[in-house]
């Protein structure tokens, strides 16, 4: 299993381009299944869980072709399986967003079931909930999900219990097909979520109020073929942004789109860096100064991501003063906490709440990444940290980080990636 050998240094500084946004790319993907023909899609990261969703897309039968410039054409008309199995399923939760369009365009889809995973129990009750209120039968037997439709999904009325960034992508992708209107209530604002909206409006699809709580999806009867940009990643973008604050640097992103940061960028500011922006880049400068801790409680866009929570956790971790995180979103998702203490960081946790003491300096140390998020604030603390940190079980960062020890090393990083 390969490691990461960092050693603890100076501030970041330089420029680097963010990748394309793993967490769009994969409904995106997902959304090619819905088109009478192929779909070309540019900007896809090269990353693990992207690899995974190509294996399950060729395994669904669908013909997809990848140039050198990471554009991937995706051909869903030779799909002649309807079965996500569970090898796949099981290492990569996302491989549910083949669930909605593939009963929506072919009336059945057998999926296996996600099971749990490190940072929570995470079932997939909103997503089935919405397909059975647009008139699918859905039989969960052996392990896998059975859905099926006779004729076409009807639009239906679905409040959701709560928010769901995965639930509104499979049922926005689901009614883009179905007959009539769909209305989704309490939708997940996020901009994956606009951005698939987008993609599947770029095909023929009706979808509006994207971005909102209120998503209105009037069925059309297919979907054509098309080309369609990714976005830029959100959290790959804050990673590095949240690694410069800690590192004390001064840092440019190119190829980021700062509007979809704004509770990020608050946070930062608030820990005190200097943050610039244009349309597409983000330009962050800490001074040399040490950041301030920064007190924050994750919720679903426009708040503050679960997704940069273990990251700013880190930067407080070296931080000035103390601050108090709370996790809203999942349930066990504070777990990179024990890590951080073992580099000497002073974090006490009860339940879904951290506090931390900032220390001055952390203490190198062998650790172990325990999910994704998780493995790239060890990577921070690593960079600030005396002396030689290893962090093992990487394949958690390859599964979301585009070449991120190359990154590191373009911003003046001392960071190799050792092979097991
Ligand atoms: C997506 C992101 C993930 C991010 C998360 C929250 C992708 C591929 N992954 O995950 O990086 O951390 O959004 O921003 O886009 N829930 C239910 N029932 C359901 C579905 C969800 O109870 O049917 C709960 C979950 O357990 C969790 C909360 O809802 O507590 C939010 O989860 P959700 O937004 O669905 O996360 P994902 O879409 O899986």
């Amino acid at each position: 299993m390969d490691k990461l050998l960092i050693s603890g240094g100076g501030p970041l500084s330089g420029e680097i381009r963010i990748s394309g946004a793993k967490n769009s790319a994969l409904p995106i993907l997902a959304a090619t299944l819905l088109a009478d023909g192929p779909v070309m899609v540019s900007n896809i990261p090269h990353l693990h869980d992207i690899t995974t969703m190509f294996e399950l897309l060729g395994c669904l039968g669908v013909t997809v072709t990848m140039n050198e410039k990471m554009q991937v054409d995706v051909d869903a008309t030779t799909l002649n399986n309807h079965i996500a199995p569970y090898d796949l399923v099981k290492t990569m939760r996302a491989s549910i967003l083949v669930l909605g369009p593939m009963l929506a365009k072919y009336g059945v889809a057998k999926v296996s079931f996600p099971g749990g995973c490190a940072i929570g129990s995470r079932p997939v009750d909103l997503h089935l909930e919405g397909l059975k209120l647009m008139g699918a039968s859905v039989e969960i037997d052996g392990g896998y999900i059975n859905a099926s439709v006779d004729g076409r999904l009807r639009g239906a009325h679905i409040t959701m219990g709560i928010v769901s960034v995965g639930a509104t992508e499979n049922l926005m992708m689901a009614a883009a097909l179905a007959e009539g209107q769909t209305i989704i209530e309490n939708a997940a604002r996020e901009p994956e979520v606009v951005d698939l909206a987008q993609c599947i409006n770029t095909l023929g699809g009706r979808v509006s109020g994207a971005g909102t709580s209120t998503i209105v999806i009037d069925g059309v009867l297919s979907l054509h073929r098309g080309s369609y940009r990714v976005m830029p990643d959100r959290i790959e973008t804050a990673t590095y942004l949240a690694a410069a604050v800690a590192t004390r640097g001064k840092i440019k992103l190119k190829d980021a789109n700062p509007k979809t940061l704004g509770a990020v960028l608050k946070k930062l500011q608030e820990a005190g860096a200097t943050i610039t922006t244009g349309i597409d880049w983000i330009q962050l400068d800490m001074e040399k100064k040490r950041p301030k801790a920064v007190s924050f409680a994750t919720a679903p866009y426009p708040g503050f991501p679960t997704d940069m929570q273990a990251q700013l956790t880190a930067v407080n971790a070296v931080a000035e003063g103390s601050a108090v995180i709370v996790e809203t979103v999942f349930e066990n998702r504070l777990v990179q906490i024990n890590e951080l203490n073992r580099m000497g960081a002073v974090i006490s946790v009860d339940k879904n709440t951290a506090s931390v003491t900032g220390v001055e300096r952390l203490k190198a140390a062998p650790v172990m990444a325990s999910d994704l998020r998780a493995s790239a604030s060890l990577v921070i603390a690593g960079l600030v940290a005396d002396g030689d940190t290893v962090v093992d079980r990487i394949y958690h960062i390859d599964r979301g980080y585009e070449c991120i020890e190359e990154k590191f090393q373009q911003l003046g990083a001392k960071i190799r990636r050792i092979p097991g």
